[in-house]
């Protein structure tokens, strides 16, 4: 959610601090701050609104190290100047940034406020300031330990005092939080996005931990202050995967990006010899996946939907009973947990906190977990027994689209592996193989017809309300089509199962009322068709993305290339990613970062 950033070095911190938040913007963007150690105390700006509007207000003589900066996505009180990080102790000498909730927030400040203490913000996070200093201890790292034993919830935090500036403390539980080791400086954040533009060298603490930056190294323990050793990784991407490379949002940029990341998702896992595939991470020889009588995926949003998608491939494939439920509702409903069944925890960032949750709980009760994942090294990945890497590279936008359907990708080739250590065929796994070596040139071929997309997306972009509907493996892209237009283009959109309609949304069907139709040409073809005819019965407007030219009853087709049935829906979701920038886009929306949403939700 909230993005972190901190700084100690021989630099002026505020620059680095500028853009690593420009860069972590996308984590939520509702108000930004920033504060550094100047020689007359603490400086601190912070604004309501996005980065650039919190870097136009910072006057030039705005200078110091060490320093910490925050951009927010509102959990506890309104987006507001004051509520905005970092916040100060009393004596304007301790700043802090948080990212998580503090869930006792409500007595710490009724404590501190019997004491005197003045709090000026509605957030739990002030309370942190005012903790660290009354702890009073000489070293800050005392003191912020001494803050944290007594906050419950979750964390990552920096925290800087005006009277020790040779040092940042951070710490986590429950937030990421990751070091950037650089040449005579140290940096934190709560995204490696924020760093490669300084160092590719990055340590992950884990819950429990914490740091010492100085601008010469760093000391990592545990908060009852036992040392701790962590190697540090080096970072794959370079810093520019972040740029818009002459994209106008990094969503067009994103969705434009698929050939490419599907083809990585690929690289060196199609095993030709066997008609398999290679995964290596998964850590499952032939005798466990012999023995596995059940799969269930988790994951939330369109993570969750790509494990709806991932169930109906792995049944068609594997026939092993699977399905997908989301992470947030599984996690608190006292799951039973099979020992003969595998779990797959899907997540673009390693970092949803529902879906962390999941994986706990399923650890805990002793389950096997899998990870599919983009962002190496994420606490998902770090805690998973195994997993998939997708390598679709740094996904900025807060709606997912590559990594969507490199997520689903990544499930064909699980589908594939499983499926041929159980029943399926080589020939069978052959095809699987050279539909899945067809699709970054289909995808190709699908964008090409942006400009036609477009043409529909400005036909329906006055539309109040939209359906979407599919059958079987079409029915997550319905979804997942559904997601992508409301949380773009802020167009109530609803997904049904095509068969659902006639049990109550079909009193919703009007002219004025589009219907989205996700329709493979697979052996559900027919039935398809009798649910559009419903719908033109009663004057609906059917737009229908499929690989049929010839298709009745629709006022509108997004056309894709043929693939084979169980890979087919994952074509079919392309056009709808581009259906829904383009109505974003004609209506002016904030495509990137639109309106309370944020790209990771770290939070419960
Ligand atoms: C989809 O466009 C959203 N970004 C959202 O639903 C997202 O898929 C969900 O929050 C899960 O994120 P994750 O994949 O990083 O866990």
């Amino acid at each position: 959610m909230c993005g972190i950033v901190a700084y100690i070095g021989s630099r002026d911190a505020t620059p680095v601090l500028l853009e690593g938040l420009q860069r972590l913007e996308y984590r939520g963007y509702d108000s930004a701050g920033l504060a550094v150690v100047a020689p007359g105390g603490l400086k601190v700006r912070k604004t309501t609104g996005k980065v650039r509007e919190l870097e136009a207000g910072i006057p030039r003589r705005f200078k110091g190290s060490p320093g910490v900066g925050h951009t927010r996505w509102a959990t506890h009180g309104v987006p507001s100047d004051a509520n905005a990080h970092p916040h100060l102790d009393g004596a304007a000498q301790v700043a802090i940034v948080h990212n998580g909730i503090i869930e006792n927030a409500t007595d710490l400040r009724a404590r501190l406020e019997s004491e005197g203490v003045t709090l000026v913000s509605e957030t739990d996070s002030e309370v942190l300031a005012h903790l660290i200093a009354r702890a009073g201890r000489p070293d800050l790292e005392d003191s912020v330990a001494d803050a944290l034993k007594l906050v419950e919830g979750t964390y990552g935090i920096a925290a800087i005092d005006s009277r020790q500036p040779d040092r940042v403390v951070v710490a986590r539980n429950g937030s990421p939080l990751i070091l950037g080791i650089g040449d005579k400086e140290m940096l934190a954040a709560s995204d490696v996005a924020a760093l490669v533009r300084f160092t590719r060298q990055v340590v992950h603490l884990e819950d429990g931990e914490m740091a010492v930056l100085r601008a010469d190294g760093y000391r990592t323990s545990t908060l009852d202050h036992r040392p701790i050793t962590r190697a540090p990784l080096t970072v794959e991407q370079g810093q520019d995967s972040y740029g818009l490379d002459g994209h106008i949002h990094y969503l067009h940029k994103e969705i434009h990006e698929q050939p490419e990341a599907v083809a990585r998702a690929l690289s060196g896992r199609l095993d030709r010899r066997f008609s398999t595939a290679h995964l290596g991470g998964l850590g499952l020889d032939a005798r466990d996946v012999a023995g596995i009588r059940r799969i269930k995926l988790l994951g939330c949003g369109s993570a969750y939907f790509a494990g709806l998608l991932g169930a109906t491939m792995i049944e068609g494939l594997a026939r092993i009973p699977a399905d997908a439920e989301s992470a947030s509702e599984f996690r608190y409903r006292n799951p039973v947990v099979e020992p003969d069944a595998l779990y797959v925890a899907i997540s673009q960032s390693g970092e949803t906190a529902d879906t962390i949750a999941a994986v706990r709980e399923l650890k805990r009760k002793g389950a096997r977990v899998l990870g599919i994942v983009n962002v190496v090294g994420s606490t998902v990945a770090r805690e998973c027994d195994g997993g998939i890497y997708l390598h679709a590279g740094p996904e900025i936008s807060v709606a997912s689209t590559k990594t969507f359907t490199s997520t689903g990708v990544a499930l064909a080739l699980l589908a594939l592996y499983l499926g041929r250590i159980r029943d399926l065929g080589p020939a069978e796994g052959k095809r699987i193989i050279d539909a899945l070596s067809e699709f970054p040139d289909q995808i190709r071929r699908v964008l090409d017809t942006e400009a036609d997309i477009a043409g529909v997306a400005n036909r329906f972009n006055q539309s109040a309300s939209m359906l979407f509907i599919g059958r079987v493996s079409g029915y997550p892209i319905a979804e997942e089509g559904a997601q992508k237009l409301k949380e773009i283009s802020y167009i109530h959109a609803e997904a049904y199962a095509a068969p659902e309609l006639k049990h109550g949304p079909l009193a919703l069907i009007g002219p004025e009322v589009p219907t989205v139709a996700v329709v493979p040409d697979d052996a559900l073809y027919p039935k398809n068709l009798s649910s559009l005819a419903e719908i033109r019965a009663r004057r609906g407007p059917v737009i229908a993305v499929t690989s049929r030219s010839d298709i009745p009853d629709a006022e509108a087709a997004l056309l894709v290339p043929r693939s084979e049935p169980e890979l087919a829906p994952l074509l079919l979701g392309i056009p709808l990613q581009l259906f829904a920038y383009h109505v974003a886009a004609s209506l002016g929306r904030d495509i990137d970062q639109p309106r309370n949403l944020a790209k990771s939700v770290t939070v419960e």
